[in-house]
Formats: structure tokens, sequence, C-alpha cells
């Protein structure tokens, strides 16, 4: 049993606009001591589909199942829904502040955290774990930062404390949505590799949600790309950066400053990300995909294997109507791809092509 198993998860809320669906179906797994990377562009759902799982997105309607140990969180009651919160699975999120009270020192903080759920602690235990904890995480003086506000933290610094206000009760799965995000790049990546340190160190399974897939080829052992609210692509990290299969994800990974498939140039995928009110018909990324079909247009492409498991088993799945054997960056895996889109391309689909190509064209950065 995986600690964590979410089927079938959907999540949509209704609006004067009309229904969002944000979350159209996602399944995964994390298993004790991995890391899963959930990534996709800003609206592509990650949020909202891990907040739902410890029921942060009030006036949802949600269905499907997230068993954790077991249990299904989506069916929790509010007292069972504490003991799991901070205990059992903890949340890092973009914005430091939005878990720090701006009011109120960072120590007293986690200290009140750590009685909350450990109440036989006395105040001086509690504020020397949150001392350790501080240091742990690379707090400087951290028993004099202890009593510091939140606005005497560097951001940071701030997202420092966040992180060991959620791993101060030591907790089995830590969710961390975009947690570097607002940072430069320097501190960015000693954040990350806090995070993997600390993760290595307490065992701590982690889901990280981010849109950038730079920051998943540092952590994740396992890789969900996220379009539309549903899962595009799904594997573990190697055949995912090495054999991507959807369009989306190789446009994702072409977008990384310096990656190989971009030969030194950003290529940014053209268009938008669609409207989660009306999703486009068919394939919801064929409106931006440079191998669009005719299909693509009416069926929607289920998510089906596209690679062997690995010797671990975890699977290489694609939502994609492009052949399975169309995997990797290669001129080889090209040419299987312009084979399939020359046979698939009779109708609406050719007018659509040469559209995405002129915007193509108009966005490739030097
Ligand atoms: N409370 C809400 N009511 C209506 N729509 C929402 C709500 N929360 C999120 N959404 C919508 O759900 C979609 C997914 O949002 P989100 O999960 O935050 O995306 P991501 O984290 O991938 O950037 C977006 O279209 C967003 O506007
Ligand atoms: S199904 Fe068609 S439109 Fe969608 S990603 Fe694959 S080739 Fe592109
Ligand atoms: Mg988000």
């Amino acid at each position: 049993m995986s600690l964590l198993e979410v089927l079938d998860l959907q999540v949509s809320f209704n609006t004067s606009d009309g229904v969002v669906q944000a979350v159209r179906g996602i399944t995964f797994n994390v298993d004790s001591g991995r890391t899963l990377g959930i990534v996709g562009e800003s609206g592509s759902g990650k949020s909202v589909a891990t907040q739902t799982l410890l029921r942060l997105t009030p006036g949802a309607r949600v269905s499907g199942t997230a068993l954790f140990e077991g249990q299904d969180l989506l069916k929790m009651n509010a007292d069972q829904l504490r003991r799991v919160r901070g205990k059992q699975i903890g949340m890092i999120f973009q914005d430091p502040l939005s878990s720090l009270h701006p009011l109120y020192r960072v120590g007293w903080q986690i200290i009140e955290m750590i009685r909350m759920h450990e109440p036989e602690m006395t105040k001086a235990e509690a504020r020397k774990r949150a001392v350790e904890l501080l240091g742990i995480v690379g707090i400087p003086q951290a028993n004099q930062r202890v009593d510091d506000f939140p606005h005497q933290f560097s951001g940071g610094m701030r997202q420092r404390a966040m992180i060991a206000m959620a791993l101060a009760l030591n907790p089995k799965l830590i969710i961390a949505d975009e947690p570097t995000t607002a940072l430069d790049a320097t501190v960015q990546a000693q954040i990350i590799d806090l995070l993997l340190r600390l993760q290595r160190e307490f065992d701590t399974s982690l889901i990280m949600i981010t849109h950038d897939l730079g920051v998943i080829a540092d952590i994740a052992d396992d890789v969900l790309v996220m379009y539309a609210g549903k899962p595009v692509e799904q594997t573990d990290r190697r055949s995912l950066y090495y054999r991507p299969h959807h369009p989306y994800a190789k446009g994702l990974l072409e977008s990384i400053p310096g990656s190989t498939g971009a030969k030194g140039r950003l290529r940014p995928i053209p268009g938008q990300p669609p409207s989660l009110i009306n999703v486009p018909s068919g394939c919801s990324f064929h409106p931006r995909c440079a191998y669009v079909m005719d299909r693509c247009i009416t069926e929607e492409p289920p998510l089906r294997p596209v690679g062997a498991a690995n010797d671990i088993g975890v699977g290489h799945d694609s939502a994609c109507w492009l052949p399975e054997a169309a995997l990797g960056l290669g001129s080889e895996t090209e040419r299987l791809r312009a084979k399939a889109v020359g046979e698939g391309r009779v109708g609406a689909a050719k007018q659509l092509a040469a559209r995405i190509s002129s915007d193509v064209k108009g966005t490739v950065a030097p």
C-alpha cells in the first residue's frame, strides 16, 4: 500500500460564469520516502488538486478517493482532519505569510503549533524544539531569531521558517506548493537543496508542485504533468526528461533555459492555457499543439501506457494520439511524429497547424 493513493479526483466550482472544472480526474500514488513532482502552467489545477486533499477548497464539488494510510481523506470528519493536517501531512505554500501570521513572533507560532498537537510538551521543550528546527532549516543564530517577527526575516528566511513549521510535527508527507516561485534563483536553489536534504534525513514523502520543470529536475522521483485539470503525462523523472511523449511535456522541457531539446534557445509554448469553464474539445491541448491531427480536435486521447514500467513498477503513461513509440527529443522520433502527423492531418487540423506555426515564429526568444 502506498502512503497516499489518489483515485480519479475531480473538483469543480460553481461560479456565476459557469462550472469551473478545476480538476478533471487525476490518479496518483506517493510511496514512503518518495517525491512526486506535479508540474503544469498556472491555472492547470495543481493547487486545487492538492488543497482538496486536506479539504482546503471550501465550496468545491469533489469526487474520487484519496487514501492516506488506507483512510479516505475526502470522507474524514473535522476532528479526524485536524489530526491529519500538520501532524501527518504538512503544507508549504508559495507565500509564507499565508502560513506565518505577521503579528506573532516566528518562534511563538512554531511553539503553538507543536503544543496544539502535542499538549504534553512543556513550553520550554517546545521552544527548544523550535530553535532546533530553525537551526536545521538554516536560520543563523536561531536561538535569537526565534523571537523575531516574520517581517524581520527576508523572503528566503520566511520560506525556511515555513519549512521548519511544516517539519515541526514530523509529518509523513509534505505538500510544497510552488515554495520557491517568489524567490530569486540563488535562494530558490538553496531552498530546493534544503528540502532534498530534509526529505532524506527525515524520510518524509514529498509532493512538489511547480510550473517550472527545471525545479523538478533536481528533486522529483516521479512526475505528473498537468494540463487543463488533467494529467497528460505521468512517469519517473528520467523517462520524462529523456523520453517525453506528450507534446506539452516536450514543450515544457524545451522552455527550460539551456535544455537539450532547445539547443540553447528558449522555445515558449505558443498560446494561453485554456479556460476551465469551456475546455477545448478532443485533446484539450490541441489549439496549441504543433502536432495537431484531425482526430485530436474531436476525440479525447485517454491516458495510456507508452513505455514499459521501470524496475520498481513506475509506468510511463501519456494522453496523446501520437504513436506510442514517439518518445524523446531525437531526430528519429521527430521523423516518426512527422509521419503520423502527415497521415493524420487532412482537414481542419491543417489550418490550425499553420496558425500555430506562425504564432511560434512570432514568439521564439533569442
Ligand atoms: N474557489 C474557487 N472558485 C472558482 N474557481 C477556482 C477556485 N479556486 C481555483 N479556481 C480555478 O481553478 C483553476 C485551477 O486553479 P489552481 O489549482 O489554483 O491552478 P494552479 O495551481 O495549477 O495554478 C483555475 O482556473 C482557478 O481560477
Ligand atoms: S493528442 Fe494531438 S493535439 Fe493532443 S497533444 Fe497529442 S498530437 Fe497534440
Ligand atoms: Mg497554484
